[in-house]
């Protein structure tokens, strides 16, 4: 039992696995499929093969329907559904190369297939190719026919066409001839061949050359003609007639055409004869070019014709050369060259656009006011039929210049450089701008876009200096006549020198409770900052701007705290700051205390004086009494310190001003001329005649008598030395 389901079970194992070969119900198994080629895998060509298909197949009775395939290349060729058990065959007779290829063939039974292993057909040899050509004798241009054949050979062909050698013409054919039509260039004898290829799935095989056939191309009998007349000596204007033609009229069967041509333009066509006339062109050598076409056959005639100038273009110009707005001009248009061989001056006709612009005076000239912009022009000469225009001239009218204004440009500081801009609002550019100094021209700039300033760097050494400067500006193209500017206006800023600071009242008055001014005077240019330091501190202990060169600090009431060594500083804008010297102040005890203490004094050795006289009458009696009383050992000793301050002699104080009350004598002011000083001057100026300040009354004292200083205080500064206002 055992072994029998074991079996049972193998089978039907069997059964499933091979399910599409073993029908259940019609039991059959294709055992074997084989191609074979007969009588040989490689053969010849025209032989006759068979492609042989057997098949093996077990089975029952039952009759099986068997479909076959035969497949080239994995391209079916060939079906047949039989019921046979035989070997299916399928021939080719007189095989060509072209069935060559890959081939196999399957069987199908009730859905069940197998397939043949693959046999390769290799046919060897292919026909001579056969060229043949409809005419051996043409003309150039002329087209030819030639067949290219195959025979007996089959499949997709390519044939190939050579002339003499080189390859021409390729056709893709599926029949073993070609026919190609073509047009050999050039003209004398070329030897014709052709060769074919045929193109398989899988390779492509070439055949060996075909016969040679010789050709012969002449050339076209026909040239074309082109005449020209008149010949030579052809002037613009010039009437020209051009005939193109051919140059054999009898060869009528040929298609002709003649084209004829000016550089690139065409004038004209025909068949056989073309005629053209035509006003010679502008003086130059002109091409002219006759072309005859016959088939693709090109062939041309050309001729070169100098037409010499008659009259030249005509220059328009200007005069004069420049005009400014509204100012009269004339305008000429003349053609320089005339060929007076042919043609009188007189007979050329000028004209001048736009027209009626100018007024024409006589040939060529035309006059007229310039416009206030600018305008174009353009003029025309003209002469038996022939016109020339002139360039375009541009008549750009100039702007007036106006005055130019001079002017700094920022700050002028004697001894320092700086800068004049000169401008003149309204002008053409490009304007000129000079720069004089007492009439000398000392720079130039040449402003040549708007934007562009003219500015000249100067420095001057002296205030008076600024007012020589003067611009000149000019836009005219001869720089005749330029516009003045007015001189220079300007403040020269003048550095500051070294202050003084001067103490009012004196020295010896300074006293506790009294008025102190300190005076700081310096050279300049107002407005000056002015500030006062006590030596020490970091902070002024005043500061004040003045439009004046000097400027005083009060101290309305004076004490002991006051005493200390001072000095000034002073700052305009040439950016200075300069510093005098110290000063030492020191107050002195009030009158009114001295006086009390010399009165206590006094009364107090009055009324010792008296008590001792009285001590010694009393003492005569007492005497008598035998008793005497010292009255002058009980006395104390005087103690008076206050009376010895004075101005001390520090060190580094080399000088102290002082400025005087008026009541002093003028003689007897201790003023050295030495040292120049201009206060000493001033005194000896009748009263009045400079200023109206009663600076009679100020007397300078020169201690030291070293004072530099001083020496500034010349004549040409009283522009500004304001003196010390008077004080009270
Ligand atoms: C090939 O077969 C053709 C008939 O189909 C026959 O005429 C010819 O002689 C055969 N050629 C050879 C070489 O047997
Ligand atoms: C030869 O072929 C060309 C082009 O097809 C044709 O124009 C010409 O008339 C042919 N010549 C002859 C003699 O047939
Ligand atoms: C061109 O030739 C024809 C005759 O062939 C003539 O009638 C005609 O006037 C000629 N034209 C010119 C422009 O010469
Ligand atoms: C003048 O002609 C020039 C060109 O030649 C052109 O650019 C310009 O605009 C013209 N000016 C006027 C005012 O017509
Ligand atoms: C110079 O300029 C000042 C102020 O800018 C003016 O007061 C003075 O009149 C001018 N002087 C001249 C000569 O134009």
């Amino acid at each position: 039992m055992g072994p029998l389901l074991l079996l049972g079970s193998a089978l039907l194992c069997s059964y499933f696995q091979l399910g599409r070969v073993v029908n259940a119900k019609e039991s059959f198994v294709i055992e074997s499929i084989a191609l074979s080629i007969e009588p040989h895998t490689n053969v010849p060509r025209n032989t006759n093969v068979t492609l042989r298909c057997k098949i093996k197949v077990i089975q029952g009775s039952e009759v099986l329907s068997r479909e076959y395939g035969l497949y080239k290349d994995n391209e079916i060729i060939y079906n047949k559904t039989t019921s046979s058990s035989e070997d299916f065959l399928y021939h080719l007779p007189e095989v060509r190369v072209s069935n060559n290829g890959r081939y196999y063939c399957m069987i199908t039974i009730q859905g069940a297939q197998k397939t043949s292993e693959t046999e390769r057909l290799a046919v060897t040899g292919l026909s001579k190719p056969v060229l043949r050509i409809n005419q051996s004798n043409f003309t150039e241009g002329e087209e030819i026919s030639a067949w290219c054949s195959a025979p007996g050979e089959s499949g997709p062909l390519l044939f190939y066409y050579y002339d003499n050698s080189k390859e021409i013409r390729l056709h893709h054919m599926n029949y073993d001839t070609s026919m190609a039509k073509m047009r050999l260039k050039d003209v004398g004898r070329h030897n014709i061949h052709c060769s074919y290829t045929v193109v398989l799935k899988t390779e492509s095989v070439k055949s060996v050359e075909s016969n040679t056939v010789t050709v012969a191309v002449r050339e076209l009998s026909i040239t074309p003609v082109l005449e020209i007349s008149p010949q030579d000596n052809i002037y613009e204007g010039d009437r020209l007639s051009i005939t193109c033609t051919v140059s054999d009229f009898h060869q009528s069967s040929l298609n002709t055409e003649l084209i004829l041509s000016q550089e690139n333009l065409m004038l004209s066509r025909g068949n056989w004869y073309v005629n053209y006339s035509m006003i010679a062109p502008t003086s130059a050598t002109h091409t002219f070019q006759c072309m005859l076409m016959v088939g693709s056959v090109r062939k041309v005639d050309t001729k070169s014709v100098p037409v010499k100038e008659l009259f030249s273009v005509p220059t328009l110009t200007m005069a004069p050369l420049e005009v400014f707005q509204r100012e009269t001009m004339t305008l000429t248009c003349r053609s320089d060259r005339v060929a007076h061989e042919r043609l009188d001056r007189s007979e050329l006709n000028y004209t001048l656009f736009p027209v009626d612009s100018l007024i024409p005076r006589s040939s060529g000239l035309f006059f007229g006011k310039a416009l206030l912009n600018d305008f174009n022009y353009t003029c025309a000469a003209r002469a038996k039929g022939i016109e020339k225009s002139s360039k375009t001239l541009t008549v750009r009218p100039k702007v007036f210049i106006s005055t130019p204004e001079i002017s700094v440009h920022g700050r002028v500081i004697l001894g320092q450089p700086f800068q004049i801009l000169c401008l003149s609002v309204r002008g053409s550019l490009p304007i000129t701008y000079t720069l004089f100094k007492d009439y000398q021209q000392i720079g130039k700039a040449i402003v040549q876009y708007p934007h562009d300033q003219a500015l000249f760097t100067v420095t001057v050494n002296h205030t008076r200096e600024i007012n020589k400067f003067i611009c000149e500006a000019n836009n005219k193209i001869n720089n005749k006549e330029g516009v003045l500017s007015r001189a220079l206006n300007a403040t020269v800023i003048v550095p500051l020198g070294r202050p003084v600071l001067s103490v009012v009242p004196n020295q010896q008055d300074l006293s506790e409770g009294n008025n102190l001014n300190l005076i700081c005077t310096v050279n300049g240019t107002p407005p000056i900052t002015f500030r006062w330091y006590r030596e020490g501190d970091a902070q002024p202990v005043s500061t004040t701007t003045s439009d004046r060169n000097f400027k005083d600090y009060e101290v309305s009431v004076l004490s002991k705290e006051h005493s200390g060594k001072y000095f000034c500083e002073a700052e305009n804008r040439a950016n200075n700051k300069v510093r005098s010297k110290l000063i030492s102040i020191e107050v002195h005890m009030a009158q009114w205390k001295k006086a009390l203490i010399w009165g206590v004094i006094l009364l107090v050795v009055s009324v010792l004086v008296l008590v001792g006289c009285v001590l010694y009458f009393k003492s005569k009696r007492v005497r008598v009494d035998g008793t005497s009383v010292s009255v002058w050992s009980e006395r104390k000793p005087e103690s008076d310190n206050d009376e010895e301050s004075t101005v001390s002699n520090e060190p580094d104080v080399e000088y102290t001003e002082v400025v005087h009350p008026r009541s002093a004598d003028p003689a007897r002011a201790p003023l050295k001329k030495g040292t120049d000083t201009v206060y000493s001057e001033l005194q000896n100026v009748p009263h009045g005649a400079v200023d109206h300040h009663d600076y009679g009354s100020v007397e300078y004292a020169d201690q030291n008598g070293d004072q530099p200083e001083t020496g500034q205080y010349h004549p040409e500064s009283n522009n500004y030395p304001d003196l010390p206002v008077p004080v009270d």
